[in-house]
């Protein structure tokens, strides 16, 4: 009997994996880091560093602008949040000054909005900006955490050697879990890994992780978001199956509202994100964002197919002359076909809009039944169309237009 029990014990714990249960669609939130980088300044630039102030009064627009409403939900501290020294017993400390009241009373002030609580460490030894990491305190800093009530951790990993992501990132996930408290796990592993020359163990990454960075660092301009869309429409056969509910692919955060992207531009970053079943993490001002840029960040209809349940990564289905179509399956299903979100893009600088003309059955959308066929930015409703149905776009420079086709059933069902 008692060796029965044993065996059952044994074979649960063969999997070390994460299964937090989070995350089953890909986390949205807000995140410091692209906007507020390492702004420490607070004597000379109050509203602008990285303090509790900062946060609590980004998590009030979230709450009070209706960003929560539409599915925003963590406030994320990145880097620059800690003291540069441990205390005596060797526990993480946030700046005194900058956080006065300490990261408990963060996490209360932002669960009391009813919101959801991240930070930032890094797996090395310091942080990618030299604060203290957490090798040699895995354990003590997990508990923190859950002391905290954190919900979301973004591991970096800076000054750490590569080759040992694979034992440190899966210890510490698992530590994360031990401590009964529930949290996102956000790793940087294998873009580290890759930087290093290391073929990243994806199979191993997505079973410890709920969503890994895979390239660089997102920064505000049309040129860093187009390096990042062609990263993942050049390596998808690679990187696009990794992803699926409770795990997923993390191009970065958006830089939608800041200075660098035009609203055509803004509106290609949110399509092509959604696509791509990423992460919606927000780095903007939130207090001076214009009207049109807060309305990409709240189209429900585009959030939809990003946090769409069955969790299909889309892929890059044609490239050509600057012109780019991008498809991602999507609910509701029938038999075996999907329903397909859309994105035309044109990544030409030709000044005139480009037409694309193509059928659905060249989309891959070859249900006799048909497609519903709607615009997700312009809220035209096209109908019913079939495979054989020719639909042309305009589509402006550097701009998109996003459809979704819902697969329709045969009408004697
Ligand atoms: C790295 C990460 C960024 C950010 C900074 C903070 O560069 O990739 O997202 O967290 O560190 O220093």
């Amino acid at each position: 009997m008692l060796s029965i029990v044993w065996i059952i014990l044994l074979s649960s714990s063969l999997c070390n994996c994460l299964d937090n249960g989070l995350a089953k669609t890909p986390p949205m939130g807000w995140l410091s880091w692209e906007r507020f980088r390492c702004n420490t300044d607070c004597v000379n630039d109050p509203d602008n560093c990285i303090s509790e102030q900062l946060f609590q009064t980004m998590t009030d627009i979230v709450v009070a602008d209706g960003y929560a409403s539409v599915g925003y939900e963590y406030i994320n501290i990145d880097d620059c949040w800690l003291e540069k020294h441990r205390s005596h017993e060797g526990k993480l400390v946030a700046d005194r000054k900058r956080f006065p009241n300490g990261i408990k009373a963060l996490s209360d002030y932002i669960h009391s909005r009813g919101l959801k609580f991240g930070i930032y460490e890094d797996y090395g030894n310091y942080t990618c900006a030299g604060y203290p990491g957490i090798i040699g305190y895995e354990e003590k800093d997990a508990l923190q955490f859950a002391e905290w009530n954190v919900d979301y951790v973004k591991l970096d990993g800076c000054y750490a050697l590569p080759y040992d992501m694979d034992l440190g990132y899966s210890t510490f996930g698992r530590l994360l879990n031990g401590t009964g408290k529930s949290m996102v796990y956000s790793c940087s592993w294998p873009v580290y890994q890759i930087y290093a020359g290391i073929q990243p163990n994806y199979s191993a990454i997505q079973t410890h992780c709920n969503l890994w960075r895979n390239y660089d660092d997102i920064q505000d301009s049309w040129a860093s978001v187009e390096n990042i869309i062609d990263y993942y429409g050049n390596n998808q056969d690679l990187i696009a199956p990794n992803a699926g509910p409770g795990h997923w692919n993390d191009p970065d955060m958006l830089i939608i509202g800041n200075f660098g992207l035009s609203y055509e531009q803004a509106k290609t970053q949110f399509a092509i994100w959604s696509i791509l079943a990423a992460p919606l993490l927000m780095s903007v001002d939130l207090r001076t964002i214009r009207p049109q840029f807060k309305h990409i960040l709240q189209n429900r209809k585009i959030i939809a197919v990003d946090q769409d349940p069955l969790g299909i990564q889309g892929r890059r289905i044609y490239k050509h002359k600057g012109i780019e179509i991008w498809s991602r399956p999507i609910g509701p299903l029938y038999q075996n076909f999907y329903s397909y979100a859309i994105a035309f893009v044109n990544r030409r600088t030709d000044g005139t809009p480009s037409d694309i003309s193509v059928t659905l059955k060249e989309l891959g959308l070859i249900n006799y039944s048909g497609y519903r066929v709607e615009d997700l930015y312009e809220n035209v409703d096209y109908g019913v169309l079939y495979p054989n149905t020719k639909i042309k776009v305009k589509v402006n420079p550097s701009g998109v237009v996003m459809l979704k086709g819902e697969v329709q059933f045969p009408a004697d069902l």
